[in-house]
């Protein structure tokens, strides 16, 4: 089948393309950015255009809905652009699946019930495709993913030029750097990560699953069973560099940042795998995730950072 890929220049979009080509699709990025991290094709198209939207739904067999303005405290002092982007953009995307009778795949956040522009712009769209799907006779099953991680995750400053703060960069490029990992309250938070190839599998296999009819009647969470504090993490990320040779970093404690909650806990409900075909025990642990990701940044990024530093 040919998919549409909206956000598909992003990192998880970049991932979906190549689940897609895997399995024999044929991947279309639809992306407001010229460019792609995946060395994909990307059509240029706004989310927000109703009228792009329908085109890219008349010109493929399905579409799998990852475009948005991310960020959780990044997006709190200005509600506009999360509610333009995932609302309206979200809309635009169920009315043009709706219109051309395609399935559909709409990803959504492990920190659903948060009260940020984030959390409430995304879940907003997970209620707007239920209602389509009763109403409306759309085909769209829902995809929550929590933290993902992975090779190509863009880096934010003062490390590259992402807008927004991701956990597994910010933490790996610091203990690439002999920087001490900073960390937002005690890190006892639990804010569970899954590797990106995890949630492409899980994306792609809901869009076959609505492709042959099948509408989930329940929303699939992709994240692993063992959950872990970010200070665990962290350290995972400390000795996965250590085994590169990269002298262990500490770790510093700051204040949280605006919308982040103590104690909060971020994890999935890991018995709706089966539904796209997956259990946890399949998915790929930290224990070998963490070290391919340190590996990667260690030769993808950190030479072209110390060339930009000297
Ligand atoms: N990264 C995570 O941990 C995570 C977890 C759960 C859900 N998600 C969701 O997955 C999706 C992709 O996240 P990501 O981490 O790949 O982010 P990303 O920032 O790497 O990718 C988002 C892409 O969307 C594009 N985009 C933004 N606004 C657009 C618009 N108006 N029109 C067209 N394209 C637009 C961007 O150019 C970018 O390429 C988002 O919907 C996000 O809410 C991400």
């Amino acid at each position: 089948m040919k998919i549409g890929i909206t956000g598909g220049a992003g990192f998880i979009g970049g991932h979906v393309a190549d689940e897609l080509e895997a399995r024999g699709h044929e991947p279309v990025i639809f992306d407001h950015l010229g460019r792609s991290t995946s060395g994909h094709k990307v059509m240029l198209g706004d989310v927000r255009d109703d009228v792009a939207m329908a085109e890219l739904a008349a010109h493929t067999d399905g579409i799998i809905h990852l475009a948005a303005c991310l960020g959780t405290q990044e997006t709190i002092r200005n509600p506009r652009p999360a509610a333009k982007t995932n609302v309206e953009g979200g809309l635009n995307f169920l009315e043009a699946i709706t219109q051309y009778d395609i399935p559909g795949v709409y990803i959504g956040v492990g920190n659903h019930w948060m009260n940020n522009s984030y959390s409430i712009s995304k879940t907003t769209i997970e209620r707007f495709t239920d209602m389509f799907n009763r109403e409306r006779g759309t085909r769209c099953n829902v995809v929550r993913l929590v933290n993902a991680y992975g090779p190509r995750q863009s880096v934010a400053p003062p490390f590259g030029p992402a807008k927004v703060r991701k956990i597994t960069p910010a933490f790996v490029c610091r203990a690439l750097t002999g920087q001490p990992i900073e960390i937002y309250g005690d890190g006892q938070q639990v804010s569970d990560m899954v590797h990106v190839t995890d949630g492409a599998k899980a994306l792609v296999t809901a869009l076959e699953k609505a492709a042959a009819g099948t509408v989930l009647d329940r929303v699939v969470e992709v994240g692993p069973a063992e959950h872990r504090t970010v200070n665990e993490v962290a350290q995972q990320v400390i000795q996965a560099a250590a085994t590169l040779g990269f002298p262990a970093v500490p770790l510093i404690h700051l204040p949280m940042r605006p919308g982040e909650i103590p104690g909060a806990t971020v994890t999935a409900d890991t018995s709706t795998l089966p539904l796209v075909d997956m259990s946890a025990d399949t998915l790929v642990p930290l224990e070998t995730g963490i070290p391919d990701v340190v590996a990667w940044y260690t030769q993808h990024w950190l030479p072209s950072y110390q060339a930009g530093a000297a």
